[in-house]
C-alpha cells in the first residue's frame, strides 16, 4: 500500500520534471556541479518547484545511462555527457517552451 500512496505528491509539481542522476558514475563525473547549475539558474534543489510551476528538480538514483554520465532527464528526454554549458542549453531550451 505504501508504494501505492507514494505515487501521490502533495506538493505541486512542475510541467517539466528535471531528474538529476546522483548515481555513482554521475556523481564521479560531476553530477553535483550539474545540480548546482540547475539551482543557480532555476532556484530549485531536490523536490523543489519553481513558483511558475514550470520546473521541478529531483535528484534520483542511477537511471541506467551511466555510459553518458553525468545525465539528467527532462520528462522523457535524456541528456548526457553534460557540462555546465550543455546543462545551461538544456535549461534554456525548456524555458523557451510553453
Ligand atoms: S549513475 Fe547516472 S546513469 Fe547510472
Amino acid at each position: 500500500m505504501l508504494t501505492f500512496y507514494a505515487q501521490f505528491h502533495m506538493e505541486p509539481r512542475g510541467k517539466y520534471i528535471i531528474r538529476v542522476c546522483m548515481g555513482t558514475a554521475c556523481h564521479v563525473k560531476g553530477a553535483g556541479r550539474i545540480a548546482d547549475v540547475i539551482k543557480e539558474r532555476l532556484g530549485v534543489g531536490h523536490a523543489e518547484t519553481t513558483e511558475d510551476l514550470k520546473f521541478t528538480a529531483e535528484y534520483v538514483a542511477c537511471i541506467g545511462a551511466c555510459g553518458m554520465a553525468p545525465v539528467i532527464m527532462v520528462n522523457d528526454g535524456t541528456y548526457g555527457s553534460l557540462t555546465v554549458q550543455k546543462t545551461d542549453e538544456v535549461i534554456q531550451k525548456y524555458q523557451q517552451m510553453d
